[in-house]
């Protein structure tokens, strides 16, 4: 199976999944890495890893969503990508870009879906006061951190931890869960089914 990373910052998700693959634990061929920011350290990342195609593809260069993700698929499509992960990809992909790969789109978000969804879920997760928060893996469908979940792991928050330290426990969960998560998929141990609203 050969799978690529959509990323747009720092790439850490990616370092994971890069590390997963030299470990066998994920047993698959990562040959893309996409990116909407051309400053993303992901594709330096992915550079240093010799992903085979990696590349910068700029959104303002299309009218539309659409036409933008069409570019993407056209990618995709050209290395034969079987499926996708989302690893800090911040753009919202259009229906037509998840017809073509549904429910073979993960993505990992830093909340215990279905709470704090949404780009700013750690802080606001710490911010509520919730003594419990997380991350997930799921399928992503048409609505915002919204699909199918694959797998969560949670993540308490101690009374004297600080937003910095509940920042540096979540990504460590996500980097851990991510690999994890993607080896299931690949083993076919996965049944997507619609998730609820
Ligand atoms: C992660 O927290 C992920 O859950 C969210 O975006 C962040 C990406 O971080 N979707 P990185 O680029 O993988 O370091």
């Amino acid at each position: 199976m050969n799978f690529a990373v959509l990323a747009s910052g720092n790439g850490t998700n990616l370092q994971a999944i890069i590390k997963a693959l030299k470990s066998k634990q994920i047993k698959a061929s990562l040959k893309v890495v996409l990116s909407d920011k051309a400053e993303a350290f992901a594709l330096e990342r992915a550079r240093k890893a010799a992903v085979p195609v990696v590349m910068h593809v700029d959104p303002k260069g299309f009218a539309t969503r659409e036409a933008f993700d069409q570019a993407l698929l056209d990618i995709l499509k050209k290395e034969e990508i079987d499926f996708v992960v989302l690893a800090g990809f911040m753009r919202i992909l259009s229906p037509l870009f998840i017809e073509a790969y549904r429910h073979k789109i993960l993505n990992i978000h830093p909340s215990l879906l279905p709470a704090f969804k949404g780009g700013h879920a750690i802080k606001d997760a710490y911010n509520f006061g919730v003594k419990v928060t997380g991350v997930t893996v799921h399928f992503v469908d048409e609505q915002v951190d919204h699909g199918p979940i694959i797998a969560q792991t949670p993540v308490e928050i101690g009374a004297n931890d600080t937003f910095d330290m509940l920042v540096e426990k979540v990504h460590a969960a996500e980097h851990q869960l991510y690999p994890y998560a993607i080896s299931l998929f690949l083993r076919g141990r996965i049944k997507a089914q619609r998730a609820a609203d």
